[in-house]
């Protein structure tokens, strides 16, 4: 099964339960020579972290990681990076008394269908703890998108929405509007009544250059639809104008041009899979906490009817605790475009790139002439084997000549070629 897996030019997995022993990632294809970026995982984790305001889960993880692999003395390797993060304050002993039940609009019914088996405790695998994983991974590969911005705020948390927009926002609700008490009273009200509430998600990039993103099964809005759509909670994403476009005419949707650029931005930034250079623009829909305090109808693990009423520590909206985890999978998405953009451009883009690709030819170079003495070693061996001498001026004379054509067709010093086989045969005879 691969769906824990994700990624075309390096490879994230996770792993782990809300209640397990840690949450995990492995990160693969993660260039070698890279301060691992400590501080920035943590202000990310931070902003992830549970608890922050009255109206989110209180469960309170230090949220504190060990790296089992990939990073030696604080630079990563080039090998897979696994990072764990240990399961510090689950309280499993909440969920003891729904353990038989399916707790509606969350993930146990469909999975215990599948599997036969679910981890009742915290959601199991489907809990929003899960998003811990993507956060550090996105800040590891944060490094292939220097100059984009990447904002993200809440307009709407149940039935309030946002007026005014200033961003980004300076509250733990990410609320971009100045009316935020109204937003927190109508949260403890939702609170007290023991229910919860949904939102929507404007998400705005500035500065991703036109060309990323391909055509047909791969596009931009593509993946970044798959990416937003894969976070527990989300139900719909629209781009640009999004549903609003299905009452406009072609010419009010039309993005016109002239010379200066784009007149407008209805398509959200993406055209044909592929980014425009505008802004891209999204929005998604949250749907409401499924874990309530308040009394619902249920089945039970052998179908029969059952009440429930969800104790335990659950977010009254999960849109301000959804935010850093959809940034996280905003940033692989465009990690991974800008990865694939540099292949496509063939762009070797500055002196530590190309003295990069210099490194893996010399590394090249040294693994064939360990592969060339191994050779000559067992031909020594062959040699003694028939009493021929080591020394063979015809072959010696051959293999130079043979060199020096190709040399001069590929356009090389031939002079310099000779030299440096010399020594290599030289070498090669000590070897036998
Ligand atoms: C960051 C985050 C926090 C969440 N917190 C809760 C929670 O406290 N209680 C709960 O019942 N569901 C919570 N959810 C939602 C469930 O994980 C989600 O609804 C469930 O897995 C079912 O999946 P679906 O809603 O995508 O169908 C959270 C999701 C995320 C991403």
């Amino acid at each position: 099964m691969k769906s824990n897996s994700w990624g075309k030019f390096f490879g994230i997995t996770t792993f782990g339960e809300s209640h397990g022993k840690a949450m995990g990632v492995v990160l693969e294809d993660i260039k070698p020579g890279l301060v691992f970026p400590h501080q920035q995982l943590q202000s990310a984790l931070a902003r992830r972290k549970p608890g922050q305001n009255k109206f989110t889960s209180a469960r309170q993880e230090t949220d504190d990681y060990q790296i089992l692999s990939g990073v030696f003395d604080g630079i990563t390797t080039g090998m897979p990076i696994c990072i764990i993060f240990p399961n510090r304050d689950a309280r499993s002993q909440d969920y003891e008394d729904i353990k038989n039940l399916f707790r509606p609009g969350h993930a146990d019914f469909s999975y215990f269908k599948k599997f036969k088996i679910f981890d009742y405790r915290g959601g199991g695998r489907a809990s929003g703890r899960e998003t811990i994983c993507r956060v550090a991974a996105a800040e590891i590969v944060d490094y292939l998108l220097q100059n984009i911005k990447i904002q993200m705020y809440a307009v709407q948390i149940g039935k309030m929405k946002a007026a005014k927009k200033c961003i980004p926002p300076s509250n733990t609700l990410w609320w971009p509007d100045n009316n935020i008490t109204a937003v927190e009273n109508y949260l403890q009200q939702v609170q007290e009544k023991k229910n919860s509430v949904g939102g929507i998600v404007e998400a705005v990039i500035d500065n991703i250059p036109p060309g990323w993103g391909d055509p047909v099964f791969r596009k931009l809005d593509a993946a970044l639809a798959e990416a937003i759509l894969s976070l527990g909670a989300v139900k719909g994403i629209e781009f640009g104008d999004g549903f609003a476009l299905a009452a406009q005419t072609g010419s009010q949707a039309n993005d016109q041009m002239n010379e200066k650029g784009f007149l407008s931005n209805h398509c959200g930034g993406i055209l044909g899979g592929i980014s425009t250079g505008e802004q891209i623009k999204f929005r998604f829909v949250v749907k409401p906490t499924p874990s309530i305090a308040r009394r619902q109808q249920t089945i039970t693990k052998s179908g029969k009817s059952a009440s429930i009423s969800i104790s335990g520590r659950h977010d009254v909206c999960v849109v301000p605790r959804l935010i850093p985890a959809a940034i996280a999978m905003v940033k692989l998405v465009l990690a991974d475009a800008a990865s694939y953009q540099k292949l496509v451009e063939n762009k070797t883009q500055n002196l530590t790139d190309l003295r990069e690709s210099i490194d893996k030819i010399d590394e090249d170079i040294l693994i064939a002439l360990t592969r060339r003495n191994h050779i000559s070693q067992a031909i020594g061996k062959l040699k003694k084997q028939k009493e021929m001498p080591v020394k063979d001026i015809q072959r010696e004379e051959k293999l130079l000549q043979n060199l020096q054509i190709k040399a001069k067709e590929w356009q090389l010093n031939s002079a310099a070629v000779e030299k440096i086989w010399k020594i290599i045969l030289a070498e090669s005879r000590k070897q036998q």
